[in-house]
Parts: C-alpha cells; sequence; structure tokens
C-alpha cells in the first residue's frame, strides 16, 4: 500500500505517521481499539497487528465500498480475526460499537481484572512531542508523566480553593478519581471503554465524535486517544478540547501531511501536519 501511494492518491496514515503510532500502540498493546474512518485499511492493519492476544478492534467506515476492501484487506493481511466493521457514520455507529467493545469485555466487574491505567509511570524528559523511541523519552511514558503532573495540579488547586482537604490527601483522591467525568451517565454503556481510540474521518466530526465517545463511556480514564491531521487540513476545536478540558495529556508528533503526488512535479511535498496522542486520566 505505501508503494501504491507513490503512483496513486492514498488517504491512508502513510508509512511516516504509521511508525509513530505503532512505537505508542507498542507501548500500549491495546485490548481495545476503535477507529473512525479506515478507507482501504491500512491503518486498521497496523492496528490491529498490535493489539493484545485477543484483543478487539471495531473500525466505523462511512463509505460501503472503502468498507468492504479495508474488510478484504485486513483479513488477507492475517489479522482479521479481532477486527469488526461497521458500515456508517462515526455518529451513527459509536453506541453500536460501545455495545461490541462491552460484549467483549464480559459480565460487569471482569473489566476490573484488566489492565488498569498507569497514569503516573515512566521517567526521563519533558512531556509532549518526542518520536518513538530512540533517544528520546517514548511518547506513552511522557504522556503518563504530564498527566500525573496535571492531577496533581488539580487536586493542589482544589485544595487551595478551600475544599477543606490537605494538599497530600487531595493528590491521593485525585490520582483514584480524576476531576468531574465528560461523560453523561444516561448514555453510558457498562464495560465499554476502549484502551485506544483513532480518529482518521472527516476532521469537522473529530470533536463531536470524541464528546459522543466520552458521553457513551467508549473513552474514559486510561483511553489514548489519536487523531490525525490536527495541523493540516487541521482540527482547531478538537485540540482546544483536549488542551482545557483538564482531563487529557496530549502531545503532537509531528509528520509530513500524508496525501502527496510525487509524480506531480507541481505538487507541493512535506505539508507539515501532525498526529495528536492525548491520554485521558
Ligand atoms: C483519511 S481516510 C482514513 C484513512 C485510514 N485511517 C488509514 O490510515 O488507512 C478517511 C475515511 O473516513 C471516512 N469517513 C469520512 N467521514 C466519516 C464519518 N463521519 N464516519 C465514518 N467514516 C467517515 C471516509 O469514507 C474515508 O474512508
Amino acid at each position: 500500500m505505501d508503494e501504491w501511494a507513490t503512483h496513486y492518491p492514498m488517504y491512508a496514515i502513510g508509512a511516516e505517521k504509521g511508525a509513530l503510532l505503532d512505537a505508542v500502540l507498542e507501548d500500549l498493546r491495546p485490548r481495545s481499539a476503535l477507529e473512525i474512518g479506515s478507507f482501504l485499511g491500512y491503518s486498521a492493519v497496523r492496528t490491529a497487528r498490535r493489539l493484545a492476544p485477543g484483543g478487539l478492534m471495531v473500525c466505523i467506515e462511512a463509505n460501503p465500498d472503502n468498507a468492504a476492501v479495508a474488510r478484504a484487506v485486513v483479513d488477507h493481511a492475517g489479522v482479521g480475526g479481532g477486527v469488526v466493521f461497521l458500515q456508517g457514520l462515526g455518529s451513527e455507529r459509536l453506541a453500536d460499537a460501545a455495545r461490541l467493545v462491552a460484549e467483549a469485555a464480559g459480565p460487569p466487574g471482569a473489566q476490573e481484572q484488566r489492565r488498569q491505567p498507569e497514569a503516573a509511570s515512566g521517567g526521563g524528559g519533558g512531556g509532549g512531542g518526542g518520536g518513538g523511541g530512540g533517544g528520546s523519552e517514548r511518547v506513552l511514558a511522557a504522556l503518563r508523566r504530564e498527566a500525573a503532573k496535571q492531577q496533581l495540579a488539580a487536586a493542589a488547586a482544589a485544595a487551595a480553593a478551600g475544599d477543606g482537604e490537605s494538599g497530600d490527601a487531595a493528590a491521593a483522591d485525585a490520582s483514584q478519581q480524576p476531576p468531574q467525568p465528560l461523560q453523561q451517565p444516561a448514555q453510558q454503556v457498562p464495560n465499554a471503554r476502549v484502551d485506544y481510540l483513532f480518529l482518521d474521518h472527516c476532521k469537522p466530526c473529530y470533536l463531536p465524535d470524541l464528546v459522543a465517545a466520552e458521553a457513551l463511556g467508549l473513552v474514559g480514564p486510561g483511553t489514548v486517544v489519536a487523531a490525525d491531521n490536527v495541523v493540516f487540513p487541521g482540527a482547531p476545536g478538537y485540540l482546544e478540547h483536549m488542551e482545557t478540558a483538564g482531563c487529557y495529556a496530549t502531545a503532537l508528533l509531528d509528520a509530513a501531511h500524508e496525501v502527496d503526488k510525487p509524480w506531480d512535479p507541481n505538487w507541493k511535498m512535506g505539508t507539515p501536519d501532525a498526529v495528536a496522542v492525548s491520554l485521558r486520566w
């Protein structure tokens, strides 16, 4: 598929961004993943290869032809066993995705036995940015450090606001229970939280679909949310939400925009772009 993209337009994340997300996924090893916008299955194959054994990946794709090709591609790649495709808009199919994830997670209580989110592990340099390994701190470790810092700051702010708790006690509480969850309890599907959500569909849909995923409980503490093209074409409302919601640590992974036309001498190659990777705490 990467070879194809050097000859024809290919709206997949591509090799550079793919490698950045591979590194995050290799550290996360998600038991459950949700992708909105699968096109021909390129990112689905990369993600499905990095699921934990027995993991589930749900892919929502609006275009029925794309969904059919993507299904065939993940099967051809030998990773189709744990991948379910839902054809339709993200806004239409998120509730179905939540039910599928909850069914796979097992009866109420079983999810507690799943791996707990690790908000405060890791060490080394500052949070944000950075590549997928090598000399710099790995992205997921940096996000966990940043999330832990934000939790402590939120607890300190609550203590300073005079809630009657000491800073230490508030910090301890906050590490157990993040501040006001974004979910609306009436819509929540128990046990629907995914370890990984990848947004790569219509850019104005990122924010409303993320908010819907939060409301359904698909996104909760410990979920890693990745979003492509946040610089070009851009998703400013989405980035603002991640910055201001008060429960996400975010890193922007710089990489050129993935759609190039190397065969066109007039095409401006390498438009700057980034993938946003956020850890919900
Ligand atoms: C950039 S492509 C996805 C590329 C894919 N993630 C990859 O890296 O291989 C965007 C896809 O999102 C689909 N799409 C657009 N809007 C959508 C929506 N609201 N819900 C679900 N899929 C959507 C399009 O049909 C298209 O196949």
